[in-house]
């Protein structure tokens, strides 16, 4: 039985207030709710302390947006694992496709992250996903196969229990068109095989978030989907509102047993 998690990727949004604001309004009720899911907030790295404040004694745990995968180093600007661990962090986004696409990071760098991130004794969160044309070209699954054997070959099994994978089309991400329960179940299964083919059984202990436009509509739905162990947020996890109800979609959908 996987525990359903849903993690909200603040991206680069708040300033130091509002941030703390949005901490507190989420910890608040989340501490009112059952333990059915673990609810995880990503906020920019300079917010990480006072949101790891805000979080103090409640279920919420902390996590980054990225790492950089040496431990310390002459590396201007980048934030280590051994850094994030000691202001509390529990779990560190992986290889968004905002870095990819943006900042150029590859599949062998993103691998060498995961490896940091879990010798860190923090949990992952790798984004896989593909782009609008290489979907229209019937090419999605070859893509976040290749994505996957990137960053993953080689893993372990004894790490699978700590690794978190979130699929996140890219043409969904921000588009407030997100991606059919049918097309996340259809690449969630098939993500998942492609674990089972490596792991066996140990595959099924791994959370498979799906992210792009998740939205308080739309969760229940793509939550009920049995290889649908929760969500990635962006937009929504910046009003508490829209990120409690999409953390309440999933209780509901646990409790129920999803739909096997
Ligand atoms: P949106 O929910 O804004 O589409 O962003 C998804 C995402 O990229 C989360 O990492």
């Amino acid at each position: 039985m996987r525990i359903p998690l849903v993690a909200g990727n603040w991206k680069m949004h708040t300033v130091r207030q509002e941030a703390i604001t949005l901490a507190e309004a989420i910890a608040r009720a989340v501490s009112g709710l059952s333990a059915a899911v673990e609810v995880t907030l990503c906020p920019p790295f300079v917010f990480l302390e006072p949101v790891r404040q805000a979080l103090a004694d409640t279920p919420v745990q902390l996590g980054a947006q990225n790492v950089h995968p040496e431990p310390e180093g002459a590396f201007t600007g980048e934030i280590s694992v051994p850094m994030l661990a000691s202001v509390g962090c529990r779990y560190v986004i992986v290889g968004h496709s905002e870095r990819r696409q943006y900042f150029g990071e590859t599949d062998a760098w993103i691998a060498r992250k995961v490896r940091a991130v879990l010798q860190g004794g923090l949990r992952p969160i790798l984004c896989v996903g593909e782009r609008l044309e290489e979907r229209q070209a019937g090419r999605a699954r070859q893509v976040v196969q290749a994505q996957l054997e990137g960053a993953l070959d080689g893993l372990s099994e004894e790490a699978l229990p700590e690794l978190v994978i979130a699929y996140e089309p890219v043409w969904a991400i921000g588009t407030g068109q997100n991606a059919t329960p049918q097309q996340a179940q259809e690449m969630h299964g098939f993500i998942r095989s492609w674990m089972r083919a490596r792991w066996g059984s140990k595959a099924d202990s791994v959370r498979l978030l799906y992210g792009g436009s998740l939205k308080p509509d739309n969760a229940a739905a793509l939550f009920r989907q049995p290889d649908v162990d929760g969500g990635l947020v962006g937009g929504a996890s910046l009003k508490a509102s829209s990120f409690l109800a999409i953390v309440e979609a999933a209780i509901g959908v646990s409790s129920q047993g999803g739909e096997a």
